[in-house]
């Protein structure tokens, strides 16, 4: 697998001091890596800095062994980053059809393209297709997922970044985010997810990361991560809402 994405000794904030405090990250082709910590600990800052939003003090970010530490978040995108926020970000009063072609404004004027993509997403995702003329407000949380998912899909990135998806869903959504997450991969796509559900993030990542106060304390194999005893410690001290139940006694 080749590397398509790193990010070396990467520091930045917001003005008010360092958020990353030199962070080394790398995604490898055709993977999905999850990255995983508690709140604060930084890890949308390191999307924000992949994605140009925020411009490291020092350390570099490389996409296909070329440097974008200077580049504008619009050239970022043209060269096939995309990103899908943190929170749900779909226009409720718009239908589905509207809210994917939005993924490609940038190139709204080349019509041929535009259809060609939609056709493409609308493969991936049927509900896009078959569900198109419909007021994205009226979709369940996994289905409005998926739409995102789909908005992002429109100028044919190769690395999708995606910031918790799977806040707020039940466990059946939970499953038709992690097919959706799949068939993007079959379709040829490199997945860097942050995920706040630990086990159900690194179970479906081939690639982990823990982050907290700034800094990567793991990179490894995904279920590697999982069965690190420290990552017990961290995770599954009480608060995680997919942590596992004590076998009951007696
Ligand atoms: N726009 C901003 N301006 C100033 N400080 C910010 C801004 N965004 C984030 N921060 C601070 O940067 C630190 C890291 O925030 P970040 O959003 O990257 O964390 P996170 O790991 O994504 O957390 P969460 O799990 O809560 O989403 C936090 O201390 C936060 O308060
Ligand atoms: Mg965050």
């Amino acid at each position: 697998m080749a590397e398509m994405l790193s990010l070396r000794g990467v520091v930045a904030g917001y003005g008010a001091g360092d958020v990353l405090q030199g962070v080394d990250v790398t995604v490898q082709s055709e993977s999905v890596t999850c990255i995983v910590g508690p709140n604060g600990a930084g890890k949308s800052t390191v999307l924000r800095a992949v994605s140009g939003l925020l411009r490291p003090s020092a350390g570099s970010i490389e996409f296909k062994q070329r440097d974008i530490c200077r580049s504008s978040p619009a050239e970022i995108l043209s060269l096939g980053i995309s990103q899908v926020p943190q929170s749900d970000g779909l226009f409720a009063n718009l239908t589905v059809r509207e809210n994917v072609l939005m993924g490609a404004y940038i190139v709204r004027r080349e019509r041929k393209l535009v259809e060609r993509r939609l056709a493409e997403v609308g493969e991936l995702f049927p509900l896009v297709s078959e569900r198109g003329e419909e007021r994205a407000g009226n979709l369940s949380g996994g289905q409005r997922r998926q739409v995102e998912f789909a908005r992002s899909l429109m100028l044919d990135p190769t690395l999708v970044m995606l910031d918790e998806p799977s806040v707020g869903l039940d466990p059946k959504a939970l499953k038709v985010v992690a097919g959706a997450f799949q068939r993007m991969v079959e379709a040829g796509k490199t997945l860097l997810v942050i995920e706040q559900n630990v086990r159900f993030g690194l179970r479906m990542a081939t690639q982990g990361v823990v982050m907290e106060s700034g800094r990567v304390l793991m990179e490894d194999r995904a279920d590697a991560v999982l069965e690190n005893p420290e990552m017990t410690d961290l995770f599954f001290g009480g608060t995680a809402t997919a942590a596992p139940q004590a076998p009951a006694k007696g």
